[in-house]
């Protein structure tokens, strides 16, 4: 049995609460600690969990053997770093961190205390994407050809995620996911970059915050001269989004679908066909983030490899990096220029 503490009680730290203690059983949650002690009280209460003080007594707590850090994406190296450091294991969302040299030191810090270390790319995990990776490797879809991925997101992130300095931008917050299935697809790193960023919706926020954008394409290579695009786009209102579609010199493959899959078609004497959109990320990705969550507890209790780690962590980062750099800059950039 692994023996879990949540840090953070936001969006994230709520769901893998909820997923560990109803659907992971080599696992429980011992408690939950977050900057804002009333929230953390809160959750805690409602799950009949521990309530931490601090960072700093969980990490002097022998109970706990790993945790699953759910903070804002500037403070994960920090708090990473703090629990590796005693030797707790590391399941941490993604964005892995907001420098690469923060990312890097991770890696260091994991390598030396030889702790497990997972990041929150759940998409390897959903049953259609795992799909769609198979038929890839079965060579059913031959040499891929070209990739476009799109995530959109139905409402805003929290205010954190909107100061590109503290989340890298929606490109990291919103569509790293993108990033890192992109190379797990296709099986290649990122070579260049051309993206576009601009503000069409959320015209408020660009006052408060000059570098935001809430409308993204990435244009780009891959090493193994695989073209494709990256869209993203934050609020859209619609429903979340999360289609991707690559092209194969033997077919096509599609995952993913605006509309859920198990509703019904309701079409209108006017002639109106209506169908629900899927409204949120932890609705499309349900099963996903339950099974990352059993493959690092798995990895723990068999001292099995954690995947992804922190080195898809860091590729998905540059790639994300040279974008935005792209964008400011307003031409393409290669990857080894940011790292
Ligand atoms: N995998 C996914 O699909 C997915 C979805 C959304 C968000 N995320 C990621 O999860 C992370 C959290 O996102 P969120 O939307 O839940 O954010 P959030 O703002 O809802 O929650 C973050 C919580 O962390 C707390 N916190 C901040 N600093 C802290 C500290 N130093 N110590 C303890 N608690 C602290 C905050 O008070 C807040 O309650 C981000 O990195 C985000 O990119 C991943």
């Amino acid at each position: 049995m692994v023996n879990v503490c949540v840090i953070g009680a936001g969006r994230v730290g709520v769901l893998h609460t909820t997923n560990i203690m109803k659907r992971v059983p080599k696992a429980r949650v011992v408690g939950i600690v977050d900057k804002n002690a009333d929230l953390a009280k809160k959750v805690a209460d409602e799950y009949g969990i521990r309530c931490f003080s601090s960072v700093e007594e969980v990490g002097e707590d022998p109970n706990v053997h790993a945790v699953v850090i759910t903070t804002p994406t500037f403070t994960h190296h920090d708090i990473a770093v703090y629990f590796m450091e005693r030797k707790k294991h590391v399941f941490c969302e993604k964005p892995l961190a907001i420098t690469l040299e923060e990312a890097f030191n991770i890696k260091k810090i994991c390598e030396k205390n030889k702790v497990k270390f997972q990041i929150g790319f759940m998409r390897r995990f959903d049953p259609a994407f795992r799909e769609a990776k198979e038929i890839i490797e079965n060579g059913l879809l031959g040499d891929i050809m070209s990739i476009r991925s799109i995530t959109r997101g139905p409402g805003l992130p929290p205010e954190w995620a909107w100061d590109v300095k503290k989340s890298n931008g929606f490109l990291a917050e919103v569509n790293s996911h993108d990033f890192d299935s992109v190379r797990w697809l296709c099986g290649s790193e990122f070579e260049e970059v051309f993206a576009y960023g601009k503000v069409r919706k959320a015209i408020e926020i660009a006052e408060k915050y000059p570098d935001f954008y809430d409308t993204a394409i990435v244009n780009f290579v891959l090493k193994n001269d695989v073209i494709g695009v990256i869209e993203g786009s934050c609020p859209v209102e619609y429903g979340y989004d999360a289609r991707v579609e690559i092209l194969g010199t033997k077919g096509l493959l599609t995952i993913g679908d605006v509309q859920n899959f198990q509703s019904v078609l309701f079409c209108e004497t006017t002639k109106r066909a209506i169908r629900k959109t899927v409204s949120s990320w932890p609705e499309r990705f349900k099963e996903a983030y339950v099974l990352e969550i059993e493959s690092f507890i798995d990895s723990i209790l068999n001292d099995g490899e954690p995947s992804p780690g922190i080195s898809d962590g860091i590729e998905a980062m540059k790639a994300v990096l040279a974008a935005n750099k792209s964008i400011q800059e307003g031409r393409p950039v290669r990857i080894e220029e940011v790292g």
